[in-house]
This record gives C-alpha cells, sequence and structure tokens, in this order.
C-alpha cells in the first residue's frame, strides 16, 4: 500500500501525477519530485515556481528542501532565481554526504552545471501583482497567502520508504536573501522510514521556531498517532509563541505514518490538503480547528470550482 499527501489543493495535479508513478513501483522520491514539479511549472500558482511572487526588489526567490527517509540524506536549495524545478535539484543534492545544501549563486552554478532547466520566472501575472503592491500604500504587512503557500509532500511508497520535500517562493515582499522554513530540515520536512515524515505550511520564522515537522516524526516515533503528533505538536508551539511572544502566525501541517494513515493540523480557516492512496481517488480536504483538534471532510465541488476561479481570474495593472 502507498499513501502521498501534500499541503493545498495546488498539489492535486501532482499529486495524481505521483499516483500513477506509485501504482507502478516507482520510487517515492521520483514520484514526489514529480508532483511538486508540477506545481513548480503551473504560472497560477503564486507561491511556488514559475509565477511565484517576487521579493521587494521584484525577483523571484525560490527555496526548496529535500529528505530521503530511509537514508536520511538531505537536500536544499536557498534563493535560487534561475532553476525552473529547485526540488529536482534539492533530491539530487541529498544524495551527496557534504555540500548538499546550496545557497545562491552556488546553487545556481551546481544545477547549470548538472543540467538542471533554467528559467525567467517572473511572469507577467507576478510583475502585474508586484507592480500594484509598490503602488498601494500601507499594506507591506508580510504573510503567507490565503489558501496559498508552500507545497510540501509526504510519500510513503510500496516498499515501505519515506520522503519528504518542499518547494516555495516564500513571502511576497520578503528582503532579498529571507528564507523561511522550507528549505530547512526539520522545520518544514522531515522524514524518517521508522517513523513516518511531515511537512509544514504558513509563516516560516514561526514554524521554524519549533522545528515542527521534526517535532511531529519524534512524536511519531514515540508511539503517538499521526493525527495526535499534528494536533498536540502545533498547538504545543502555538501556546509556547503566544506565551513567549504575545502572538503566532499562521501554521499548518500534514503528515502521514508508517502504516500509511495520514493526519493534518492547522490554526487558520479552511487550510486544504491532498491526499491519494493506493486503490483510491485523490481527495482535497479542507481542514478547520476546535477544541484544539484539526477536523476535515472533502471538499465540495463549489470549493473546488472557486479555489481555481479565484487562482486564474484576470489581473490588471492599478
Ligand atoms: N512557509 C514559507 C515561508 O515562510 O517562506
Amino acid at each position: 500500500m502507498w499513501t502521498v499527501i501534500a499541503t493545498w489543493r495546488m498539489a492535486l495535479e501532482g499529486i495524481e501525477k505521483a499516483s500513477a508513478m506509485l501504482d507502478q513501483n516507482i520510487d517515492g522520491g521520483e514520484a514526489l519530485e514529480a508532483a511538486v514539479k508540477e506545481v513548480e511549472d503551473n504560472p497560477y500558482y503564486k507561491s511556488v515556481g514559475y509565477g511565484g511572487l517576487p521579493n521587494e526588489q521584484g525577483v523571484v526567490e525560490l527555496d526548496a528542501g529535500f529528505m530521503n527517509g530511509s537514508t536520511l540524506g538531505v537536500g536544499a536549495v536557498c534563493g535560487v532565481h534561475r532553476i525552473a524545478n529547485p526540488i529536482a535539484v534539492a533530491r539530487s543534492l541529498s544524495e551527496y554526504e557534504t555540500n548538499s545544501i546550496l545557497v545562491s549563486e552556488g546553487a545556481e552554478a551546481y544545477a547549470k552545471e548538472h543540467g538542471f532547466q533554467q528559467k525567467d520566472l517572473l511572469t507577467e501575472r507576478a510583475e502585474i501583482l508586484y507592480e500594484n503592491r509598490m503602488k498601494e500604500t500601507g499594506k507591506t504587512v508580510l504573510k503567507p497567502y490565503n489558501g496559498h503557500d508552500t507545497v510540501g509532500v509526504c510519500v510513503l511508497d510500496i516498499k515501505g520508504h519515506i520522503d519528504a520535500g518542499t518547494s516555495t517562493s516564500g513571502l511576497f515582499m520578503k528582503k532579498p536573501g529571507r528564507i523561511g522554513d522550507s528549505p530547512i530540515v526539520g522545520s518544514g520536512f522531515y522524514a524518517d522510514s521508522a517513523a513516518g515524515a511531515a511537512t509544514a505550511t504558513g509563516l516560516g520564522e514561526d514554524l521554524m521556531r519549533g522545528c515542527l515537522s521534526y517535532e511531529i516524526v519524534r512524536r511519531m516515533k514515540q508511539g503517538m498517532a499521526v493525527q495526535e503528533a499534528c494536533d498536540s505538536a502545533l498547538n504545543d508551539l502555538e501556546t509556547e509563541l503566544i506565551q513567549q511572544r504575545g502572538h503566532c502566525g499562521d501554521l499548518s501541517v500534514v503528515a502521514l505514518a508508517k502504516d500509511g494513515s495520514f493526519g493534518a493540523a492547522t490554526n487558520i480557516k479552511d487550510f486544504s490538503f491532498t491526499v491519494s492512496q493506493s486503490g483510491k481517488q485523490p481527495i482535497v480536504y479542507v481542514a478547520n480547528r476546535a477544541d484544539k483538534h484539526t477536523f476535515y471532510e472533502p471538499a465540495s465541488q463549489q470549493w473546488m470550482d472557486d479555489y481555481m476561479h479565484e487562482r486564474m481570474k484576470p489581473v490588471s495593472r492599478l
């Protein structure tokens, strides 16, 4: 039996692709890469890859991470500007003993040298949204997007091998060089084939304060069920941040356990995530929290239609 789970509705097309691969017994890491690439290549998903929204200087700057839960190999790229599929480079780097996390020019040089596709990542649509934001005053608060942020994927393949990976353009209008949780192992993603995997989305600065993905896998390794591990780790981090700092940003996670069960937790309204399991159709769920527990149900057709309508609606200059 295999399971794949990913943050947000935007992962659906990629998850469909990965599901067909997992059915054919293709390695989980390869399926994960294919799923994330699909999101990176889609110009309408404005927080990942091509079409991602730029930093405050108008430059699209991408981060990605990958972890192989059987070797504990980790690869990541941070702050890259011309790499079409950062997840592919991160996965490739996870095979190295050293030099497996590369930033900026070093990552670009590695990608070029190893034949990874180069691409101009700024679309006209993203440029218009950037110019509009520059014209607006008093609206420069950095926030993850509503319904849209890092794509994070966890895969359990037929052989019992578990992987996790992420890709993002980070926060709109971030400072050049800023990175969040997504390329940071333990914060944005973590995988251990002996227990499970988790991946996060939301405000990177706060997710990193609790190494949230690692914490979820650690709790599973100690015997906690996946849903309880997600809820308890996220709630504990939120409580601590509010106690210590007086506030907490958006936090959402998805995870799977080595038995193929899955979980999710969130402190936002209507967090969507996508799940596929062998023998079943992929399902997009919408999650909400009540009394410190996360509840989720399949997205309605109306919700699905509205989601794509919102992503693809025309944009024009102010
Ligand atoms: N969670 C993505 C970021 O903060 O960059």
